[in-house]
């Protein structure tokens, strides 16, 4: 009777355990941490004060509730001047290109979409159809184009880098860079602006620096999938084990390249210490600022 009682109490201590793992990572995998920053730069004119950029990437069919009802949500309450999405709105393995569009269709009705293709788009075979629905619901496909961001008299840029595998006629051929390099080479010519560059790639951080490229967006990374406490990510695509690009913001010389954790999984189906995640940028003029 009492080994009876033993294993019962074993048995529930091990149901326990599991039901409390189940619900932390479907929070970790569906409860979206928004991270907020301010970013100066004495290029960014007075009328740009205060702009604000959501940052969206690397959704891969994710639904975060009916219609993407939570996720616009979160995307609303941040009131941003624009959402910049760096690619990989659908998944290759699971394509629907539908999550993407209901995403797309709300964010449209909430402030100007700018996008550039991930890797998983280029992978798709589909990316012809892709962009002509993105373009369809009113977003700006940025593939490899420069096009300017007006307030009052002022401008700003924003250019964006369409995903080096579409150079590929394998995703298991590796990445071809040299287009990327010769595009970003052409785009230097304008430094003089304040340049938001769009890429799926953080990877290539060195050479949106050698170009002198201002703020950066990328994604990509998810993080590192699994993240360790004071440590960072596990392994991106691209960077392998315990990669240097996998969130937050990095600067080198002129250049800061905001890195997304994305928001859906891929390959691997779980994030561990590692929310989907929402960025969100505010210029700063320098002049406002005081700094
Ligand atoms: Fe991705």
């Amino acid at each position: 009777m009492h080994v009876i009682s033993r294993f019962k109490m074993k048995f529930w201590y091990v149901i326990i355990i599991i039901l409390a793992a189940l619900c932390f990572i479907i929070w970790q995998n569906n409860s979206i941490v928004v991270t907020e920053s301010d970013y100066v730069n004495a290029k960014i004119p007075e009328a740009f004060h205060n702009f604000k950029i959501a940052h969206i990437s690397d959704l891969h069919n994710k639904r975060f509730g009916k219609g993407q009802t939570k996720i616009l949500k979160k995307l609303k309450n941040i009131s941003p001047d624009i959402i910049v999405i760096t690619g990989d709105m659908i998944d290759r393995r699971k394509y629907d290109l539908d999550a993407a569009l209901e995403f797309i269709e709300g964010a449209i009705s909430i402030a100007p979409v700018y996008y550039v293709s991930g890797n998983h788009e280029a992978w798709s075979g589909k990316y012809e159809s892709i962009k002509e629905s993105l373009e369809k619901a009113g977003v700006t496909v940025l593939d490899d184009i420069r096009v300017e961001l007006k307030r009052g008299d002022s401008t700003i840029y924003i250019s964006g880098l369409s995903d080096p595998d579409f150079l590929t006629s394998s995703y298991l051929e590796g990445t071809e860079t040299t287009s990327v390099e010769e595009q970003l080479r052409q785009w230097s010519a304008y430094n003089d602006d304040f340049n938001i560059l769009l890429s799926h790639r953080p990877e290539l951080f060195d050479m949106y620096c050698k170009y002198g490229m201002d703020l950066i967006f990328t994604g990509h990374a998810h993080g590192g999938q699994f993240r360790i406490p004071f440590i960072g990510g596990l392994v991106a695509p691209d960077q392998g084990f315990f990669p240097k690009y996998t969130s937050g913001s990095h600067t080198k010389n002129l250049s800061t390249m905001y890195v997304s954790r994305g928001l859906g999984n891929s390959i691997v189906p779980i994030r561990i210490f590692n929310r989907p995640e929402i960025v969100v940028v505010s210029l700063e003029s320098r002049q406002q600022s005081g700094r």
